[in-house]
């Protein structure tokens, strides 16, 4: 059994004003009419043989994850609450958990909630061509062509083939360094990590008990002492609280010795920041994305939110983001996007 695992716990920092700590860029409708969520959840539900899935979120986007769902006519999923974030090697634990609930052989595929794929039938090509490793138990990650040196993916070396589409990890490394990233990109022997994994559930957690026992242990006793509460299933606080804070990436897929990589070409976009959604975006002759209403004199290479009737007006500008809100209005340089994230953090110092 194929069943989806959709990671919705991120909080979106970088997509401020518009992402907030109540209704993060996951649920909001960023590119086309449905919400990053409902993309990847419909998305998912195309595939072949596929189960309802499992979603794991933060309690305090319990109704948002559940009635977005609905919204698509999903029925039957299970809803996981953490009540604190732990990043995502821990929800991934509950996932497998529950996997395994539902069938001790479970092929689980983990696909963060925000990003945005174009091409659907590559996508779901990629996924099948990754099912025979993962069911002779390797952890396959789907590969992405790196275009610039960026720091925020991990990056895999292409090893052996182990079938026609699939091959070893021959290294893995998180997030690495500017000048590291550059070298990866310049070899051409490096692909990025795109967050999305398939493997057995029971896999995932040998690894975890190989590699990070204590988590693998708080994530089990947070699981096993879960009650339901509607349609919800709230983890054990105390148990999931104590479990370590990891990513997947730097818990498991950095010393694992059974990673494989399947490459996959499917106009794949992580919507990390305002830059990725204006990369991603469609753009006009001048290379603008603009929302709303907005006049743009003399402005290329910009992306321009203007909320329900506030006009927006530009003259000159090239290379910029601004996006307004009811209550805050962003004006930065396109390639300091990264740097929103600062703000929130002086925001949330602040109180
Ligand atoms: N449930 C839950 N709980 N979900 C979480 C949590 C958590 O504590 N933290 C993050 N997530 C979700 C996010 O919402 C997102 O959908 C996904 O997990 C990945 O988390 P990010 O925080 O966006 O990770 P990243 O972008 O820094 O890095 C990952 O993705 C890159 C590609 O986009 C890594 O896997 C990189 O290796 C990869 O290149
Ligand atoms: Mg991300």
């Amino acid at each position: 059994m194929l069943i989806p695992l959709i990671l919705s716990g991120g909080s979106g920092t970088r997509l401020w004003p518009i992402s907030r700590r109540n209704l993060p860029k996951q649920f909001l409708s960023l590119s086309g009419n449905r919400t990053l969520f409902q993309q990847t959840a419909t998305r998912v539900m195309a595939l072949d043989d596929v189960a309802a899935p499992i979603v794991v979120a933060a309690a305090d986007h319990r109704f948002l994850a559940a009635e977005q769902l609905q919204e698509l006519g999903i029925n039957g999923a299970s809803i996981l609450l953490e009540p604190v974030a732990r990043n995502t090697a821990p929800a991934i634990a509950v996932g497998a958990f529950q996997a395994l609930k539902r069938d001790a052989d479970a092929l689980v595929l983990v696909l963060p909630a925000d990003h945005l794929i174009g091409d659907e039938v590559s996508f779901s090509d990629a996924v099948a061509q990754a099912r025979p490793a993962a069911i002779a138990g390797s952890l396959v990650t789907f590969g992405i062509r790196p275009d610039r040196p960026e720091t925020g993916f991990g990056y895999i070396r292409r090893g052996d083939a182990l079938d026609a589409t699939t091959f070893r990890v021959a290294e893995f490394v998180e997030k690495p360094a500017q000048d590291v990233a550059q070298r990866y990109l310049d070899s051409g022997e490096y692909d990025w990590n795109s967050g999305m994994f398939l493997f057995r559930a029971d896999r995932y957690l040998d690894e975890l008990a190989e590699h990070a026992p204590a988590m693998l242990e708080a994530a089990r006793a947070a699981f096993e002492k879960a009650h339901v509460d509607l349609d919800f299933i709230r983890l054990d606080a105390e148990a999931f609280a104590a479990a370590t804070n990891d990513s997947i990436d730097y818990a498991v897929m950095e010393k694992t010795a059974h990673a494989a990589v399947v490459p996959v070409s499917c106009g794949w976009s992580d919507i990390g920041s305002w830059d990725a959604l204006w990369m991603a975006a469609d753009k006009d002759a001048q290379g603008n994305r603009l929302e709303g209403d907005v006049i743009a004199l003399d402005t290329r290479g910009s992306l321009i939110r203007s909320h329900d009737r506030h006009l927006v007006a530009t003259i000159g500008l090239d290379d910029v983001v601004i996006v307004t809100t009811p209550d805050a209005t962003l004006v930065a340089r396109r390639d300091r996007s990264q740097d929103v994230k600062k703000i929130v953090d002086q925001l949330k110092a602040a109180g």
